[in-house]
């Protein structure tokens, strides 16, 4: 077996950045890229990618055209792939069994069917979505519907690439990881990631223990976020400083002084549904004891946000109504375009239910998409604002708070600032992303995460 001809199914924020590195690092491999979405793919073929990631304008460039290509046309992807990824969404569900924890495997489910229609001779399926454990036992499921001159494999390849720094992540991997029981289908993806990747960073094991190791890595990553978080209150009532904890409890190589960062709390797409997933999987198992230590790690996500937006109401004198208010930040976290789960959302929502007039500033994120994300929201239309600079958001607001750590918020002029904002204007640093001796000198008041 060897990988000559790779479809990828799913033009998002995995399956694109995934697909141009392959195609950048192997050009010896024709990689097709297609969706359902029309309006993604032509996004794709044009200088404005669908995702904003650093770095990615540039790969996408080098591929595309030569060896990387997305298209519509799904059939004929299928039908001409050795090797196809899945790549497709795989929220929480919405309805019937498992509503509000357990993964939604309707795409995923829907590809396979198409999988076994289209394909044609031999075909490894590569699991790249995030998966709950014993999918691949479905997917083969649906598989087996096609006619018997079809074959396939199916393996587990979970991606950790972070958003905002996918391309890095991507280029230079802690590890990858390949989860099968066919040798020689395993050979045969390892063969092409040893292009660019060494040898002893990737681990292969069985499917089962490949889905699961995604969901644990998710988990104990979220478990980390909440954990500081949650002393982060503590320090507030104490005294103590949340990120000299962290550096202190960090530099213990045994914890590690990574995700130790206190802040408005984790946002994303998968913490939150992957956390909810593992808890739902605990449940079915009969493992109750084990669902709810899990389920604390979303409780104490949940209380974080509530509990920022709550101390920006109390130092404001308990009321907010109609106060301007400078939200500086959208995106879940710096360097993406994406606000899904972002922690900002539930914190405009509490400001705008409380009668504040909001306004937001991101550097990435667009008003329209604001207003979606916000469309919940009785009071979004009348009361929410956007603004083209942190600048113009702060004038005249009675506060402003730092919802995401843009670089660009790092050096903001407080002291130009101070002058624009009301007098005793307060700022709210939820992601200790300034600095906080050259704010204070302005007189502008301060309340920062964990200090
Ligand atoms: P996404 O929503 O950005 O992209 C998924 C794409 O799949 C969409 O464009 C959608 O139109 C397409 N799609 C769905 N069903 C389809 C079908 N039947 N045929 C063709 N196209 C179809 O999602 P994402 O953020 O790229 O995540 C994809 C998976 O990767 C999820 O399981 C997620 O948990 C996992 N993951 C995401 C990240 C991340 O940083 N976003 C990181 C690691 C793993
Ligand atoms: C996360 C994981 O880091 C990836 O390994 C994984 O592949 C991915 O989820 C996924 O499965 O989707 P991502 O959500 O893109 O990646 O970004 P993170 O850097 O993990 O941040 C998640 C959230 O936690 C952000 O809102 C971030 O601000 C917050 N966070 C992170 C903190 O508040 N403190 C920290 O110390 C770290």
């Amino acid at each position: 077996m060897k990988i000559q001809k790779i479809t990828c199914i799913g033009a998002g924020y995995v399956g694109g950045p995934t697909m141009a590195v392959i195609a950048d690092r192997c050009p010896h491999i024709q990689v097709t890229v297609v969706d359902a979405n029309a309006e993604r793919i032509e996004a794709w073929n044009t200088d404005h990618l669908p995702v904003y990631e650093p770095g990615l304008d540039a790969v996408v460039k080098r591929a595309r055209g030569r060896n990387l290509h997305f298209s519509t046309n799904i059939d004929e992807a299928i039908a001409s792939a050795d090797c196809i990824f899945i790549s497709v969404n795989t929220p929480t569900k919405t309805e019937g069994e498992g509503a509000g924890k357990a993964c939604d495997l309707r795409f995923i489910e829907s590809c396979s069917r198409q999988i076994a229609r289209a394909a044609e001779n031999h075909t490894i399926i590569v699991e790249k979505s995030t998966l709950p454990v014993r999918t691949a036992e479905k997917i083969l499921e649906v598989l087996a519907t096609a006619g018997r001159e079809k074959s396939f494999d199916v393996l587990s390849n979970p991606e950790f690439l972070a958003e905002g720094t996918a391309v890095k992540d991507l280029e230079n991997p802690d590890r990858v990881l390949i989860g099968g029981q066919n040798e020689a289908a395993i050979q045969a993806l390892v063969e092409v990631y040893l292009n660019w990747v060494p040898k002893e960073r990737i681990l292969t094991t069985n499917v089962w223990s490949a889905e699961m190791s995604k969901l644990a890595a998710n988990a104990f990553l979220a478990q980390r976020v909440s954990s500081i978080n949650s002393l982060s209150a503590f320090c507030e009532a104490t005294g103590a400083d949340v990120d000299e904890v962290a550096r202190a409890v960090g530099m213990d190589t045994r914890i590690g002084s990574k995700f130790l960062k206190a802040g408005l709390g984790f946002g994303g797409s998968c913490f939150k549904k992957d956390v909810l997933n593992l808890v739902y999987l605990c449940e079915h198992y009969g493992l109750p004891e084990v669902a709810t230590y899990w389920q604390q790690v979303l409780e104490m996500n949940e209380w974080q946000k509530k509990r920022v937006a709550q101390k920006v109401i109390q130092n404001l004198g308990g009321t907010v109504q109609g106060k301007r208010i400078a939200v500086l930040g959208f995106a879940f976290k710096k360097d993406t375009n994406d606000t899904r789960e972002a922690p900002a959302i539930a914190l405009c929502e509490h400001l705008l239910a409380a009668g504040a007039n909001v306004v937001v500033h991101d550097p990435k994120v667009s008003f329209v998409k604001i207003q979606a994300d916000l469309k919940h929201s009785p009071f979004m239309a009348k009361n929410l604002h956007s603004a083209e600079s942190a600048e113009q958001a702060c004038q005249g607001a009675s506060a402003a708070v730092l919802a995401t750590e843009w670089d660009s918020f790092r050096h903001l002029d407080w002291k130009a600032m101070a002058t624009k904002m009301s007098a005793g204007a307060w700022i709210f640093d939820a992601r200790n992303c300034t600095d906080h001796r050259s704010l204070k000198a302005t007189g502008l008041k301060l309340w920062a995460v964990g200090k």
